[in-house]
């Protein structure tokens, strides 16, 4: 039987960190993974996290399994984070959360959520989006369609075009997948205007908004990352949303995130519970207790809290750093503003705006690793490895 099976294409991003890894000129840049690395090229553990994990260390006194709903402290602060303590929502109790295996579980919840609700129904993306979203969504059968968002190399959203793609396609009952902040893969978000006006748009056409948020806090604050999706959740009756902990927290191997689901009254939060926890029980059953516990720790003890706002900081703080750094050197070795959009945008990820050939060029010759599409993790590049980019970016430059 295995014989009638063909041969996978490799993950784009998780293939080529792997290959990246192997690599063993000295010179070589990883800028392909979204992962955070600091000046030394070390992605380590955060130190709330490690002071969190010494308490569990101490307080752990069963491995029992978690309930299908996960880590129920972590669901509230979680969710309350999100939507803010005192989010209309909340206070109405039309708010489901469950624990979910990093922010990649919850999406596939939520697809298999909306494939019960209608098989087939029709999600729409921006283009381009994250790798992995469209085959998450896929493998509940979801069709997919896509708006435009932003063009490679460029500077801002394409919103008028992504207004005028939706206008003409989008119809009652359809999806529309969102990115809360630091769009993946292009690093251009929708401001609050823009946020307020599609949560009319989308109440207009009864479509349901579904955020997906993997980089809560990396943009601005975790206040002001969240008008956008905060505004949504106030204006419409129903929506769900994905959330991912690998990144603010830096717990990428610990796989923890959350599904969240607003619905129009408590009886429909129930039943959306209920699903939510059975689609689990067939994916993966209960979620692991270790992230979990960490993030509840960290959000719940103030001076944890505090020391994790410090340490979400300097990660932004540092791939602003970077962002300018290349900025300025591009500007000044191509006497050119070509590369100025990198300065602006938010969180890990810009397209370089290249083409595949001139990205192969800067892997054979320079070792230097980012995806085909030209996306660069700019949370790789370092104060020692900064050099190095920006004479590749130029050499293969016509
Ligand atoms: C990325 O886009 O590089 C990250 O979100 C990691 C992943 O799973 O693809």
């Amino acid at each position: 039987m295995f014989t009638s099976l063909e041969v996978c294409p490799d993950d784009p991003i998780l293939q080529l960190m792997v290959h990246a890894r192997a690599d063993t000129n000295p010179l070589k840049v990883d800028l392909s993974v979204g992962i955070y690395k600091d000046d030394m090229g070390k992605t380590p553990v955060m130190d709330c996290v490690k002071a969190a994990e010494q308490r569990r260390l101490e307080q752990e006194d069963s491995k029992a399994y978690l309930g299908l709903a996960g880590d129920l402290r972590f669901n509230k602060l979680v969710t309350e984070l999100v939507l803010g303590p005192s989010h209309a929502a909340l206070a109405d109790k039309r708010v489901s959360t469950i624990q979910t295996t990093g922010g990649s579980g919850a999406i596939r919840i939520a697809a298999e959520l909306i494939k019960r609700i209608k098989p087939g129904t029709r999600v729409w993306v921006s283009d381009p989006t994250w790798a992995n979203h469209i085959p998450l969504l896929k493998s509940a059968g979801l069709e997919i369609a896509t708006y435009a968002y932003y063009q490679s190399g460029e500077k801002g959203v394409r919103f008028t075009e992504m207004m005028q793609d939706l206008s003409a396609g989008a119809q009652s009952g359809d999806v529309i997948l969102l990115q809360g902040s630091c769009h993946n893969p292009c690093g251009e978000d929708l401001s609050l205007e823009q946020w307020q006006h599609l949560a009319e748009f989308v109440l207009d056409r009864g479509l349901l908004p579904f955020v997906d948020i993997a980089y809560h806090g990396i943009s601005k604050n975790l206040d002001e990352d969240s008008l956008g999706w905060r505004h949504m959740a106030a204006s419409v009756p129903e929506m769900l949303i994905s959330y991912s902990g690998s990144k603010n927290f830096s717990l990428y191997r610990d796989r923890i995130g959350a599904l969240i689901s607003i619905s129009p009254n408590p009886a429909t939060a129930h039943i959306l519970l209920t699903n939510m926890m059975n689609i689990s029980r067939v994916v993966y059953s209960v979620p692991p207790a270790h992230g979990g516990f960490l993030i509840a720790e960290i959000l719940e003890d103030d001076e944890l809290r505090k020391m994790w706002m410090f340490e979400l900081d300097q990660i932004r703080l540092r791939v602003n750093q970077m962002r300018n750094g290349l900025a300025d050197r591009l500007q000044e070795r191509l006497s050119s503003d070509r590369f100025e959009f990198i300065r602006d945008q938010q969180g890990m990820f810009s397209f370089l705006g290249i083409s595949v050939e001139q990205v192969l060029s800067m892997r054979e010759s320079h070792s230097i690793y980012l995806l085909n599409s030209s996306r660069v993790n700019i949370a790789g590049v370092t104060s020692s490895n900064i050099d190095h980019l920006v004479d590749a970016i130029v050499s293969v430059q016509p």
